[in-house]
């Protein structure tokens, strides 16, 4: 416990990204994590056996994930480990909608993209349905993953949206940082890189730190409610 699934309708928009960083924080605080990889093109688990020995103790990934095993999985790591974080393939699945049945926080990542708001909205609309087919409210915040420091006209207009339609958003966003994208192609965490790896490793740790606690604060808040 708790689960936390990444889900978006499509691809490219950070959620492999944000499911590693949120496993490799929570990792480095000292929680023992299991990061599931049910995506079928299996960036996780490649990651993981691509570069073996940095892989935190702490962190443990299953791959090979499909539509008949996720629920059980899933299951079975929530008994086991204090977070469990979901990681699909891009796609309004079967196995996306078996994994958000049993989340405690979806998370639909966006970029600071008009196109991407329609996605965000696509995967609300899966939330909602599934809710009602479980009679259970299932907890789900909008996350911009991949965005410029500075906020856009664009960005604002589109959190203004958001707001308008009872989207909740999650309260810290994802930077666009060459540190996140360096731990798939060097290995090991954000926490290992250095200077010589990506300019200012320390501001990619804090701000992968920052998103990792309001997805605690959000799951408090759901919890609470
Ligand atoms: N915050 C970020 N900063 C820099 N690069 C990012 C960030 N998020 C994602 N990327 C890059 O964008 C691409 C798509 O990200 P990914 O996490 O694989 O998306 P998804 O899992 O939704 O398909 C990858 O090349 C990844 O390295
Ligand atoms: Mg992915």
């Amino acid at each position: 416990m708790p689960v936390i699934v990444l889900c978006s309708t499509k691809g490219g928009v950070g959620k492999s990204t944000t499911a590693l960083l949120l496993a490799q924080v929570y990792a480095e605080a000292g929680s023992q994590v299991t990061l599931i990889d049910a995506d079928p093109n299996q960036p996780l688990a490649t990651w993981a056996s691509r570069f073996t020995k940095s892989v935190p103790e702490r962190l443990e990934i299953i791959g090979g994930v499909t539509e008949e095993t996720v629920v059980e999985v899933i299951d079975d790591a929530a008994e086991r480990k204090p977070f469990v974080i979901v990681d699909l393939e891009g796609s309004a699945n079967v196995t996306a909608s078996y994994a958000i049945s049993r989340a405690d926080l979806v998370l639909i990542p966006m970029r600071g993209k008009q196109l991407d708001v329609d996605q965000a909205a696509r995967v609300v609309s899966l939330i909602e349905r599934e809710s009602k087919v479980f009679r259970r409210q299932i907890p789900y915040r909008v996350m911009f993953s991949m965005i410029g420091m500075l906020q856009s006209r664009e960005q604002k207009h589109i959190r203004a949206t958001l707001d308008g339609k009872g989207i909740p958003v999650l309260d810290t966003a994802l930077f666009e940082r060459a540190a996140f994208s360096a731990i798939f192609q060097i290995g090991g965490t954000i926490f290992d890189l250095t200077a010589e790896d990506v300019s200012n490793p320390k501001a990619a740790q804090e701000n992968a730190t920052a998103v990792a606690q309001s997805v605690i604060a959000a799951l408090n808040e759901e919890t609470t409610r």
